[in-house]
């Protein structure tokens, strides 16, 4: 027997049950690891609130950190005692133990702790499919940021700055701007009480931005199009504020001819070779110093309904992360 987190119906942080769970053994393809580290991301609480229809009952969390215990059939590049972490699985990370197929699951580098890895995984391969593939970002480009000192936005500050790029960050008080510009932002706003859209306009002499990436969505992105120069993208990657309203496409036309999309790491990481080149960029930028995973705060994993309670209220900056 084991622990996990789930739920039976879809509401707030109440609605997670610690239960007992038996685990069978791992089928073809699959793996049965011990958590050490799990992480806490946003998406978590839309899929407990409901926001994504997940099918009930449900595990929930995708992101994690441990050690293999028993490999499935068919399962050759893993054995028990492995480190491994991962990113983009199945929902069920708030667990003692779990079962996931193994080709989600990455070796960790010796240099990389379990902690970080439970705390870079989802949050990192997104930054990495965010500024490498849809709108690869160039040294010399200036590009906005929403939630910058959340935690995807430390990590894209700190590696879009490693790759030549000033960052125009936006943060809802001082301290998160202080924390912030410690991450690779160059120019923060506090677009709790000041206009983006000027700001962006005064910062950029004019000439707006080739790419914003928008994980407010119903409070930000309308006013995210107007910071976008012609031609520019609108990467709109989550709705922490809520979702944004059915879209009219001739704004994208009025407002420069300008590109949006709806990217998932679901999509982005799905074939496993992609998953791995992506990861293994990652580690990179990590070990190299030049990407920084600041754990701000770390819960006992039994806890989680107090950490949603408290990502949902912007309590949190960088990453969260529960110790199983
Ligand atoms: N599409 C993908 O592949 C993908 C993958 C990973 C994450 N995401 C998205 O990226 C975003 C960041 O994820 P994260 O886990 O790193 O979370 P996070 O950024 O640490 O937390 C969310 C932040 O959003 C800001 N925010 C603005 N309005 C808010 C509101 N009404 N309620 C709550 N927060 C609000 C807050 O920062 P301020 O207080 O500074 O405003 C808050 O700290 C989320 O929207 C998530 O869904 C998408």
């Amino acid at each position: 027997m084991t622990h996990a987190f789930r739920f039976h119906q879809a509401g707030g942080p109440e609605v997670l049950k610690w239960e007992e769970v038996k685990l069978g053994k791992p089928g073809p393809g699959e793996a049965r690891i011990r958590h050490t580290a799990v992480g806490l991301n946003f998406v978590d609480i839309y899929n407990r609130a409901g926001v994504y229809g997940v099918p009930l009952p449900s595990g929930l969390g995708s992101e994690g950190a441990g050690v293999v215990e028993e490999v499935g059939p068919g399962v050759t590049d893993l054995k028990p005692g492995d480190r491994v972490a991962y990113g983009n699985s199945p929902l069920g990370a708030y667990a003692e133990e779990r079962l996931i197929p193994a080709d989600r699951l990455l070796k960790l580098p010796d240099s990389i702790d379990d902690k970080t890895a439970a705390a870079m995984m989802l949050k990192g391969l997104t930054v990495q499919y965010l500024i490498r593939q849809t709108y690869r970002v160039k040294s010399g480009d200036t590009i906005l940021l929403h939630a910058a000192a959340g935690g995807v936005g430390l990590i894209l500050g700190q590696w879009a700055k490693h790759l030549g790029a000033t960052v125009i960050g936006t943060v809802s008080t001082d301290e998160k701007a202080k924390l912030a510009k410690a991450h690779g932002t160059a120019h923060t706003i506090v677009y709790t009480r000041e206009d983006f859209v000027a700001r962006v306009k005064e910062i950029t002499e004019g000439n707006l931005v080739p790419v914003v990436y928008d994980s407010v969505g119903k409070d930000t992105f309308l006013k995210s199009l107007d910071c976008l120069a012609p031609l520019g993208v609108a990467v709109l990657f989550g709705q922490s504020s809520g979702s944004i309203e059915p879209l009219n496409l001739g704004l994208l036309a009025q407002k420069g001819s300008l590109y949006v999309t709806r990217p998932t790491l679901n999509t982005y990481g799905a074939k496993r070779e992609n998953l791995a080149a992506m990861a293994n960029e990652l580690f990179d930028v990590v070990k190299s110093g030049a990407v920084k995973i600041e754990i701000n705060q770390t819960y006992p994993l039994k806890d989680a309904p107090k950490a949603h309670a408290d990502l949902a209220a912007r309590k949190t900056t960088g990453s969260t992360v529960f110790l199983v």
